[in-house]
């Protein structure tokens, strides 16, 4: 009695939240969602808006490749939008593909548009599922491009030092092409969101590179040279994210009392020290890749 209109207007509303809930996607405004914190370090501990943070996450490095084409890119949401709902907060990928199929650096400073829109999707979408990103800057192995591309396009273009890949860590024409990525990278403002990638707290850090190995200089002072290097060159352009190495986890010559927990004798020479390498002052923390079948 006297509440019978209130049943229908009830009955409007809940059709309303639900049409909402339901396309509330596709309204999504990227540039009006609240601002994030970002990610530092106190110590040995992580630190979110001046509480700890304990980090559980996964890798999904295929992130980018995927977002090119229209007939993958919903994978990337998907695979975020699954992390999220399992509480995991930060999610290691790729920020690099040189040379080859859908390569964001075609050849030294060209950057194809079509994939760094790829990369802003990626990041658009991980800050939208509230899900931090650690981007890896380039790759030790041959998988898209790596430090071979890198090698083969200063042997192209006549600068090349040598022809071997370690060449990438020494030779001063592929450590300007590393570094004008860098730049690139860096400074690229996301064109759905609009902010600076270093700007941008949807990136939990910055990780140097995949899984280093230099084995022509095993006494570990070439590719130090290159971590003190770099990680100098990406701070002095982002003060504001964290950098990590991205090392397997193996122990060198600087750490001799430790080489008997490498998991056999080839581990100690391939020219990288979790330890020094750690060590390397603009290093914020440190990370191992584990591969419990083999070692
Ligand atoms: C860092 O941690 C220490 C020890 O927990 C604490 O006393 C200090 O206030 C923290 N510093 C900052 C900047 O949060
Ligand atoms: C360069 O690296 C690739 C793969 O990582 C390997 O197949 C090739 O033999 C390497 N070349 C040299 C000269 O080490």
């Amino acid at each position: 009695m006297g509440n019978g209109p209130l049943i229908p207007i009830l009955g409007f509303l809940t059709c309303v939240a639900f049409i909402y809930l339901s396309f509330g996607d596709l309204w999504f405004d990227y540039k009006r969602e609240p601002e994030l914190g970002f990610v530092s370090r106190n110590g040995t501990q992580f630190v979110l808006d001046g509480k700890p943070l304990y980090v559980n996450g996964w890798n999904s490095y295929w992130f980018m490749d995927h977002a090119v084409n229209d007939h993958s890119r919903h994978r990337v949401g998907v695979m975020l939008e699954a992390g999220s709902k399992m509480g995991l907060t930060v999610c290691r990928t790729w920020a690099f593909n040189d040379g080859g199929y859908n390569a964001l650096q075609i050849s030294p400073g060209r950057f194809d548009e079509r994939v760094f829109k790829a990369l802003d999707h990626v990041i658009a979408e991980a800050k939208r599922h509230g899900v931090r990103l650690l981007l890896s800057l380039v790759n030790n192995l041959q998988a898209y491009g790596g430090k071979t591309q890198y090698v083969n396009w200063a042997w192209q273009e006549g600068v090349g030092l040598s022809s071997s890949n370690d060449s990438f860590f020494f030779d001063p024409s592929i450590r300007r092409y590393f570094k004008n990525y860098l730049t690139v990278l860096l400074t690229r403002k996301n064109s759905i969101t609009g902010i600076e990638y270093r700007n941008d707290p949807t990136i939990f850090a910055w990780e140097l590179i995949n899984e280093p190995r230099c084995f022509t200089d095993i006494s570990g002072d070439t590719l130090q040279d290159w971590i003190n290097e770099m990680t100098a060159f990406i701070k002095s352009i982002d003060k504001k994210h964290l950098l990590t190495v991205g090392l397997e986890g193996f122990y060198g010559p600087k750490s001799p009392k430790r080489l008997t927990v490498n998991p056999e004798k080839w581990a100690s020479e391939l020219g990288s020290d979790f330890v020094r390498n750690s060590e390397s002052p603009n290093i914020d923390f440190a990370s191992v890749h584990i591969y419990p079948d083999h070692w």
